[in-house]
């Protein structure tokens, strides 16, 4: 047992360069004598310098207001982002049209995600000059600071407050330790009550109190009760989250046809629900290694592959519960309306 542990050492450290984020899985990033000797927040900073780099090389995807926005509070919001027949025509295919979907339940949330690969853009006119436009694509490539295929998906949130446990996503946090980027195009007007997106603005920079805390957290966060902070998603209360230095969040109750982009390293949580909601957006995720030096080559945007990360993932979590068992996250449920109110999970 003891040489087999030994043996894996060499691959966790080679992670290192790598995306790999979690502090209980890998015996290298969760060593809390490397830590305290700085590993992960030295990962954190030159992650965030590589970053920068690499952003400066892509201003063309944003324009300057958005650049400063960004640069600022870690997001992006644009109103009326799309122009208003272009909208309504994409309201009409999402609204009135069923898509084959998956559907993820977290305590009293359900998330469904109809992947969008080249075959359904083809039927769907008016979501794939969204969902290819030069706004929703350049943002998430600014964001992210890398040129590469984002992961697309229909992206519908079904609350029901009064069932379940609690949405681990109302709590905040960061989704990993390199800056990363998620956009949201709201379909439909999200109201406060509706538990809309929020996030702490300058929280995507290393500041000394970010740093501190990021400190200490990684020196425990290899035996961290909540599964999710252990693997690298880090968990912060408002009280921490206000020692740092930060400000309030701002929570995004927007109307329809708003963009919003966030760098989602940044602190971000799902507002609660007050009352049994549904949100639909046009839901883009892009994250690449943060190390690399270079904004572009990526392999998946190569013609054949673009557009099919969400459906190769899909493809994926079918393959594993077929041929290992492991029951999938998001099973499928056939073929429904984006915004069908009733989860089938
Ligand atoms: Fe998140």
């Amino acid at each position: 047992m003891s040489i087999l542990r030994h043996a894996v050492l060499p691959l966790h450290a080679a992670a290192l360069l790598t995306a790999e984020k979690s502090f209980c899985d890998n015996r290298v990033i969760g060593s809390p004598a490397l830590n305290r000797r700085g590993l992960h927040v030295g990962r954190v900073a030159l992650a965030e310098r590589m970053a920068d780099r690499r952003r400066r090389r892509l201003g063309r995807f944003a324009d300057p207001a958005d650049r400063e926005a960004f640069a600022r509070d870690g997001f992006v919001v644009r109103r009326d982002a799309l122009p208003p027949d272009l909208f309504a025509a994409l309201r009409e295919e999402i609204e009135t049209r069923t898509f084959e979907a998956r559907e993820m339940r977290q305590g009293a949330a359900v998330t469904r995600f109809v992947d969008l690969p080249p075959a359904v853009l083809a039927r769907n006119p008016a979501l794939a000059a969204t969902a290819r436009g030069p706004l929703f694509q350049g943002l998430l490539r600014y964001v992210a600071a890398t040129d590469a295929d984002p992961i697309l998906y229909l992206h519908t949130v079904i609350t029901h407050p009064d069932r379940g446990a609690p949405d681990p996503q109302t709590a905040f946090h960061s989704d990993t330790f390199h800056p990363t980027a998620k956009g949201w195009l709201f379909l439909r007007d999200v109201e406060e009550a509706d538990g809309p997106f929020t996030y702490v603005p300058g929280s995507h920079r290393l500041t000394a109190g970010r740093r501190a805390w990021e400190q200490a957290q990684s020196e425990t966060a290899a035996t961290a009760p909540n599964r999710l902070h252990a693997r690298g998603s880090f968990r912060a209360t408002a009280e921490e989250i206000a020692a740092m230095g930060f400000g309030e969040p701002v929570s995004f109750a927007v109307p329809a046809n708003t963009l919003v982009v966030a760098d989602t390293h940044g602190f971000h949580a799902r507002g609660p629900s007050l009352r049994p909601s549904v949100r639909v957006a046009l839901y883009g995720s892009l994250r690449r290694n943060p190390f690399l030096p270079w904004t572009g080559l990526d392999p998946l945007s190569l013609p054949g592959l673009a557009g099919r990360k969400g459906a190769a993932f899909g493809a994926w979590l079918d393959a594993r519960e077929r041929w290992l068992g492991k029951k999938s996250p998001q099973p499928r449920v056939g073929a429904v309306l984006a915004g069908d109110p009733t989860p089938r999970v």
